[in-house]
């Protein structure tokens, strides 16, 4: 038997297309791209997030001169959010990032690792993440759950 998934997301022209809300939050992940922390790739991202009582927060890459210690912008944010604002769900992260050695205008989506880490953010507060992916200009992707982007997926499940 062969099962098949389907991906579905939405993408508009550029951010200007986006509700109110959206907007901001492309913005402030736009603008806090400048706060990263990234000497070693050039590459600075930024995330923005409202949570369900309507609190925006932030978080940016932090690389490290042993490479392999660096943090994404994305686990930066969701250890902030845990730790500030425990049990809170995430109900929209905007990601942007500017990178200094090339263009920086087409959506850009989080890696395998944060993929893994917003899939439990999402389990452990119970409600869906909405994802939207963005660079400084172009397109913007929306998804409205992080899982979306990680089928088949590993969790706290499997280890019962
Ligand atoms: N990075 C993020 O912070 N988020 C992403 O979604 C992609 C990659 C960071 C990791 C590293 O500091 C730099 O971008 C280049 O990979």
């Amino acid at each position: 038997m062969k099962e098949e998934l389907k991906l579905a997301y939405e993408i508009f022209d550029s951010s200007e297309a986006l509700q109110e809300e959206d907007k901001k939050l492309v913005e402030e992940a736009r603008a806090i791209t400048a706060n990263a922390y990234a000497p070693y790739s050039n590459f600075f991202v930024g995330a923005a997030a409202i949570l369900s009582n309507g609190q925006i927060i932030k978080g940016t890459n932090q690389e490290n001169a042993s490479y392999p210690v660096g943090t994404c912008a994305e686990r930066v944010l969701l250890g902030t959010a845990a730790v500030m604002y425990r049990g809170m769900p995430i109900k929209t992260m905007a990601i942007s990032y500017d990178n200094k050695n090339g263009e920086s205008n087409h959506p850009i989506s989080p890696c395998g690792m944060c993929r893994q880490a917003l899939k439990e953010f999402e389990d452990r507060t119970g409600k869906p993440m909405r994802l939207i992916l963005t660079g400084k200009t172009g397109k913007v992707i929306v998804l409205d759950k992080a899982v979306f982007l990680l089928p088949l997926s590993f969790g706290s499940s499997d280890l019962k």
